[in-house]
């Protein structure tokens, strides 16, 4: 499906953000886990989440969605190994957190996904959760992958050698799940929403201080049930909407109901710096996650230099931060972001190669890229790449919003992976985004 995104006068009005991917996620995996009954509301109902969740029933957790609400109930039986393959289709959190899962388990499981899925790393996971004690056999450290159960030690310690969440998330998972304890130092900072949820069922972490920096240690607990969960809404969802007003004419949006967690939410600090009127309101904590409603307004921005140190927090976000470069004054710069190139695509190259096709001045970094704001719209006839990634089709899909004949991308159902109304609610804001053949 390619879509046209055609310039608009002004985005307005106020929208409810869709539910966190990544947290939508880790409550079926923790909540199978806790086995009790247990009702989430707030869930993103697209593909990702639902990869997991089949796979989960596929082990014999009891998983219903209901009214726009999932519905876990409490197993009668144990986890068993599933008769069929495990499909993660193109949810990479989905498959390494379900390896985290099974393996603590020691279940027998065949892992599968689609082509991005299959040829992204796993020997990230793989390699630790070997020396953890667990059998696996996998296809030259890509998918598919077999788990073949094994004994977990217990008081495991590991170096992460990379800033990566899933990596964190799926090891705490296998300890969690056969009830060991795990210590674990991370380089920098990812997203702990693995952590926040374990807290909120009575999990015992603690983490490092100055002379353990970066340590994170699940203690031997045993995780309190509850009847109710709200999953926050995604920041990464809502970096589209934000995007899209400060760079379109007369705008005001309020996107309510965001998750803020500051491991998220670094774009936020980086738009502020590039001179984005970005307000925040109602701030609360939900489920041990920040939330807020986040307001903004068209903005002239400035390019920046974006710090080493917040690349972890807005990884996903370096698409959508690249088009806010294109139309701000000056140079923006992005190093240290290497793990782009092992995302849905190689982010570099897609947000390169669509860069390179909006005629937008840029240069490319082994880590990284420096884009040259253009300040005007953009003129092109080319249609753009989306290298069958979600992130990146919306990406450009924001950019038609100050282009002079609209702007083509090119293979966007990938967009269902994380954001399946994402055309409906921004035309609803004033964007223009329709079918083309
Ligand atoms: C995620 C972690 C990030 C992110 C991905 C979701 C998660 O990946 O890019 O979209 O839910 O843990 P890494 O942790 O591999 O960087």
């Amino acid at each position: 499906m390619n879509l046209i995104s055609n310039q608009t006068n002004c985005l307005k009005g106020e929208i409810i953000c869709p539910g966190d991917k990544s947290i939508s996620q880790r409550i079926l995996i923790l909540g199978s886990l806790l086995n009790c009954d247990l009702i989430v509301d707030g869930f993103l109902d697209a593909y990702d989440p639902n990869s997991t969740l089949n796979a989960l029933n596929k082990i014999g957790a009891s998983i219903l969605k209901k009214d726009k609400k999932i519905i876990l109930s409490k197993r009668k039986d144990p986890f068993t190994n599933p008769i069929e393959e495990l499909d993660l289709g193109n949810s990479g959190t989905g498959a390494r957190l379900m390896l985290g899962l099974l393996s603590g388990l020691g279940l027998n499981a065949k892992l599968v996904g689609d082509s991005s899925l299959s040829d992204r790393p796993m020997l990230r996971v793989v390699d630790p959760l070997k020396e953890m004690g667990v059998s696996i056999e996998t296809n030259d450290g890509k998918l598919p992958i077999k788990t073949l159960g094994g004994k977990i030690i217990n008081c495991f310690e590991y170096r992460m050698p990379i800033a990566s969440a899933q990596v964190k998330s799926c090891l705490i998972l296998a300890a969690a799940s056969s009830n060991r304890e795990i210590k674990i130092f991370e380089p920098k900072i990812t997203r702990d929403h693995t952590e926040r949820m374990i807290e909120y069922f009575g999990g015992d972490i603690k983490y490092g201080d100055s002379k353990n920096p970066g340590a994170i240690i699940l203690k031997k607990t045993n995780l309190e049930s509850r009847n109710t969960y709200s999953v926050v809404g995604d920041f990464s969802s809502a970096s589209f909407i934000i995007v899209a007003t400060l760079i379109a004419t007369n705008s005001n949006v309020t996107i309510k109901n965001v998750g803020l967690n500051k491991t998220r939410s670094g774009l936020i600090e980086i738009l502020l710096s590039m001179g984005a009127a970005i307000k925040i309101s109602n701030k609360k904590i939900q489920c041990n996650e920040e939330v807020g409603d986040i307001h903004v307004s068209s903005s002239e921005l400035k390019g920046v230099n974006v710090p080493e140190t917040i690349i972890p927090n807005i990884i996903d976000e370096i698409p959508i931060l690249s088009v806010a470069a294109i139309f701000a004054e000056g140079t923006t710069t992005i190093k240290n972001a290497s793990e782009l190139k092992v995302k849905e695509s190689d982010r570099l190259n897609a947000i390169t190669d669509g860069l390179s096709k909006l005629k937008i001045s840029h240069q490319l970094f082994d880590d990284g890229l420096s884009i040259e704001g253009c300040g005007g719209e953009i003129d092109t006839s080319e249609t753009i790449n989306s290298f069958d990634d979600h992130r990146i089709a919306m990406s450009f899909l924001i950019a038609g919003a100050r282009s002079k004949n609209g702007i083509i991308v090119r293979d966007c159902k990938n967009i269902e992976t994380s954001f399946p109304n994402f055309t409906m609610l921004m035309n609803n804001l004033g964007m223009c985004i329709n079918e083309k053949d």
